[in-house]
């Protein structure tokens, strides 16, 4: 099975899906990274893990279609089996959520629905919440939704900042999202309408 993790930024929890796959948590090879900004590190770690890369800066198309057909091409030459959204800051149009369908996973730093959008820590702290957490889920049309595959909530501490809670919420992404993809290679992963079924382990 071939993995192709999706970013924008830092990269981390690419990192964490990397040594995982190398811990031999999941029988999964790490094929691909794409990302949207040539200037990302999480192209860095790429690079040294000798992981291929495609750099798609939507500058250089005529239109997003245009962009994401040429992801599509990259991804059908690697023979991608699951992509994983991990960072990726852009929406992506119907027809591509269609195409991957129950084959893309996301991570969110939040209990969703709670606090959906890219602020889901900043706007955790200043709601007040006691407990907030990560949401591992496949991709639908809608942002931040579709189908839960695991949710593991966090304690908010009494004088928690934004950069205090982020490190524990990051932490935790790098636990779960792993956790979530072993069960999709072991195709333990059933979707139910908008929910999904863990099968039990052989
Ligand atoms: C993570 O908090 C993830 O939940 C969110 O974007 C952040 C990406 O961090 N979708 P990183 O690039 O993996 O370090």
């Amino acid at each position: 099975m071939n993995i192709a993790v999706m970013c924008s930024g830092n990269g981390s929890n690419f990192q964490a899906i990397v040594e995982a796959s190398k811990r031999k948590k999941f029988d999964a090879k790490i094929a691909l990274m794409v990302c949207d900004k040539p200037k990302a590190y999480a192209l860095k770690r790429a690079e040294n893990e000798n992981i291929g890369t495609v750099i798609v800066d939507i500058k250089n198309f005529a239109n997003q279609e245009a962009y994401e057909n040429r992801i599509i091409e990259t991804l059908e030459e690697a023979d991608i089996n699951l992509i994983c959204l991990a960072g990726y800051m852009r929406i992506l149009l119907p027809s591509f959520v269609k195409k991957y369908k129950n084959r893309m996973l996301n991570i969110h730093p939040s209990l969703l629905p709670q606090f959906k959008g890219a602020h889901a820590i900043k706007d955790a702290i200043k709601a007040g919440v006691s407990e907030t957490g990560v949401t591992v889920h496949f991709v639908t049309d809608e942002l931040d939704s579709g189908p839960v595959v695991l949710q593991e909530s966090i304690s908010v501490k009494d004088g928690d900042t934004e950069e205090s809670l982020a490190e524990r919420i990051h932490k935790l992404e790098h636990r779960l999202y792993p956790e979530a993809i072993k069960l999709f290679v072991e195709d333990r992963l059933k979707v139910v309408g908008d929910k999904v079924k863990i099968l039990p382990g052989k």
